[in-house]
């Protein structure tokens, strides 16, 4: 399943630093009010097919399966360590939730497989070429009507907000944040197919600005 070519930049730049990547990011990203914007984003409704793309530690899969306990949620990672951890936090607190591994390049799912595809954190660790092709994947998986919503890294408000995303960059590769701080991000999610694509927040945090964007896979689309 997995495409051994496709490089992995890890959750906190080092794979060492995987056993504090939840308690980082609660402290520097403002993670409960983003994946709470996501989460109220997306809209539920009971029965969707929810996929969460990069879903790391699992905190964004499990907060859309506490808010929708019937909808059919799976999380995606590449890493395993990151996979373990979100799998050890489902067991814990009783929430369904599947975790699949891969890279985001090629998903094992068929055409128009899900509802909702969310996803936080997770565009700027990759490559150019690699965030498009996953954009269009999000966009194949999806039936037609479906949405994406997505927090990421957006072109800093300000140049404080420039300097403090210089810390993100060094960790997760300039090439892969260039499109980020660059306010690219929105148009990439245009560029895969999607229509009505918006911002509806902007975040400061103290590495940058975080974005949520929301799109929908036309209705005349294709599945
Ligand atoms: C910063 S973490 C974000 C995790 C989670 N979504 C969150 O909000 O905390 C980025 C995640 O993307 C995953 N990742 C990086 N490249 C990937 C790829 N090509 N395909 C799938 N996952 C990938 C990493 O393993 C990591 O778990």
């Amino acid at each position: 399943m997995s495409a051994p070519e496709e490089s992995l930049v890890p959750a906190a730049g080092f794979h060492w630093l995987t056993p504090l990547y939840d308690p980082l990011v609660a402290l520097t990203c403002r993670d409960t009010a983003v994946k709470k914007r996501l989460v109220d984003a997306a809209g539920l409704a009971p029965g969707q097919r929810v996929l969460d793309l990069g879903c790391g530690t699992g905190n964004l899969a499990l907060g859309v399966k506490q808010a929708c306990p019937s909808a059919d949620v799976v999380g995606f990672d590449a890493d395993p360590r990151m996979l373990g951890r979100a799998a050890a936090k489902a067991r814990r607190s009783g929430l369904g939730v599947r975790f699949d591994q891969g890279f985001a390049r090629s998903l094992p799912y068929a055409d128009g497989s899900f509802e909702r595809v969310v996803s936080s954190l997770f565009f700027h660790h990759l490559a150019p070429a690699a965030k498009a092709a996953a954009m269009g994947e999000a966009f194949r998986v999806l039936a037609p009507g479906g949405e994406i919503h997505v927090a990421d890294w957006g072109r800093p408000g300000g140049p404080i907000m420039r300097i403090l995303f210089l810390g993100i960059r060094f960790l997760d590769g300039f090439p892969n944040t260039a499109a980020h701080a660059a306010g690219l991000l929105p148009g990439l999610v245009r560029a895969a197919g999607f229509d009505g694509v918006r911002v509806l927040r902007r975040f400061g945090t103290v590495f940058g600005t975080l974005e949520v964007i929301s799109g929908a896979k036309p209705v005349e689309a294709s599945a």
